[in-house]
């Protein structure tokens, strides 16, 4: 495994990849991996002949509030686990060469599905996340891109941007890695003291009881108030229990496959979760 500093240096190392016509597999990460992380290179080792894999903290998709500074940098610990599941190259930039000194004037912004969920708490974030994206997929150039249905916000944001601006790519999304107690795996996880750690796996849980309620017949509503009603029992602090059609657009009945979003808060580490609901006609 290679790994790569700077976009001279890749572009030289994928050269002869894309002089032989080889598929590029690309896993965009900020690393402090874990397994989800690894769950996505498995996929793209399974469909591609070259699998690489970014390590970039991204500035801009931090709030003034969001600790930048502080987020985990483990390359040297992420580099092994990348080895074993065979990437083939690691890119793992500086911020300077990612954005170089002059000042960046473009910016990157996709509507509606950003003002909402997640977006509506961190302004500006997925303008951060589809610079990044589009930057990296520049530098890359890849045939495949490999991102987490755990970040199913952000995934459905990098289908629109791909598709919008006609980017030869094809998106892919990968099934939440899961703990044994069913809790989605996160790097946030490990902030959580041993008693929110026993209390966490409930949200999923909670969404799984949410998916039998509603092929029950039960309506939407009285789902949805289920769910915050039984988070809140359990100790959280919700944020937002939410539907929405897989392409994120609203919806007030069950009559279509949906997904059920919630985000929470367990002291200070605030989860996420979604599950996605077949509607059977
Ligand atoms: O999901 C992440 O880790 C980041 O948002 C991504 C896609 C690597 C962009 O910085």
């Amino acid at each position: 495994m290679k790994t790569e500093t700077t976009i001279q240096g890749l572009s030289a190392s994928l050269n002869p990849a894309r002089a032989a016509r080889k598929i590029i597999g690309f896993v965009p990460t900020m690393g402090n991996l874990h397994e989800g992380h690894l769950n996505l290179v498995r996929a793209a080792r399974k469909l591609c002949d070259v699998v690489v894999v970014s390590i970039f903290v991204n500035p801009i998709q931090f709030g003034p509030n969001e600790d930048f500074d502080n987020y985990p940098r483990t390359l040297e610990h992420d580099s092994h686990l990348l080895a074993e599941v065979g990437c083939d190259i690691v890119f793992a930039p500086s911020v300077e060469q990612m954005y170089g000194k002059q000042p960046r004037l473009t910016n990157i912004s996709v509507s509606e599905i950003t003002n909402d969920l997640c977006g509506l708490q961190r302004p500006g974030h997925f303008d951060g996340v589809a610079v990044v994206v589009t930057k990296l997929f520049n530098i890359v150039q890849p045939n495949f891109a490999f991102f987490g249905q755990k970040d199913y916000q952000q995934l459905a944001v990098i289908k629109q941007l791909v598709r919008d601006l006609n980017m030869p790519i094809e998106v892919i999304g990968v099934p939440i890695t899961r703990a044994e107690d069913g809790l989605a795996l996160s790097s946030r996880n490990g902030y959580l003291s041993e008693q929110e750690r026993a209390t966490a796996p409930s949200m999923y849980a909670t969404l799984q009881a949410a998916e039998k309620q509603l092929q029950n017949g039960q309506s939407l509503d009285v789902v949805l108030s289920n769910i915050r009603q039984q988070l809140t029992e359990a100790g959280f602090d919700v944020d937002y229990v939410e539907v929405r059609t897989p392409m994120l657009q609203k919806i007030g009945q069950f009559d279509q496959d949906i997904v059920l979003f919630v985000a929470a808060k367990l002291g200070k580490t605030r989860l996420i979760d979604n599950l996605q609901v077949k509607h059977s006609t």
